[in-house]
């Protein structure tokens, strides 16, 4: 089977959601899936991702540094099957964006992966404690992702 084509959306793309694709590409390895990350905001484009994502990330052994910001665009609605909104503001922003077909490829991330309506907060004006929960919600989430992928496959 494919790789199913993932795409990780939060606000700026620099704290959740590249933290997101590291994860993911970290648990689930090469070919199950093809994963990428974006922002709602075009604050950031072509930043590396927040220095506390890539130092929390840099903890469980895994490295975004590597990454950079990019702004949502219209393409990704056809080139993604799965796209994930870190919070409520942000899947409803994505919402407005894409066209009616592709409606169904959207999902708040939690309430796809752990079938909970829970947002993962924005960890930008937050501690280092902020980006180890926001780590440790994106991990559970992936990895009950991988498994249900690993079923598909
Ligand atoms: P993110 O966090 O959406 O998780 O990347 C933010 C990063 C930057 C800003 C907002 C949220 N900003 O306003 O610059």
């Amino acid at each position: 089977m494919k790789p199913a084509r993932i795409l990780f959306v939060c606000l700026g793309n620099i704290c959740r959601s590249p933290l997101a694709e590291g994860i993911l590409r970290h648990v689930a390895g090469d070919g199950l899936v093809d994963v990428d990350s974006a922002g709602t905001g075009g604050w950031h484009i072509g930043d590396p991702p927040d220095r506390r994502s890539i130092a929390v990330a840099r903890k469980h052994g895994i490295d975004i540094a590597g990454q950079r910001c990019r702004k949502v665009q219209a393409g990704d609605f056809e080139a993604f099957d799965l796209i994930f909104a870190m919070d409520r503001s942000n899947l409803a922003h994505l919402r407005a964006l894409a066209p009616p077909e592709v409606q169904h490829k959207l999902h708040l991330f939690l309430d796809y992966t752990l079938g909970t309506t829970r947002d993962v907060p924005d960890p930008y004006y937050e501690g280092p404690e902020g980006f180890e929960t926001v780590y440790n919600m994106l991990f559970e989430g992936c990895t009950s992702l991988t498994g249900r992928l690993d079923e598909r496959s």
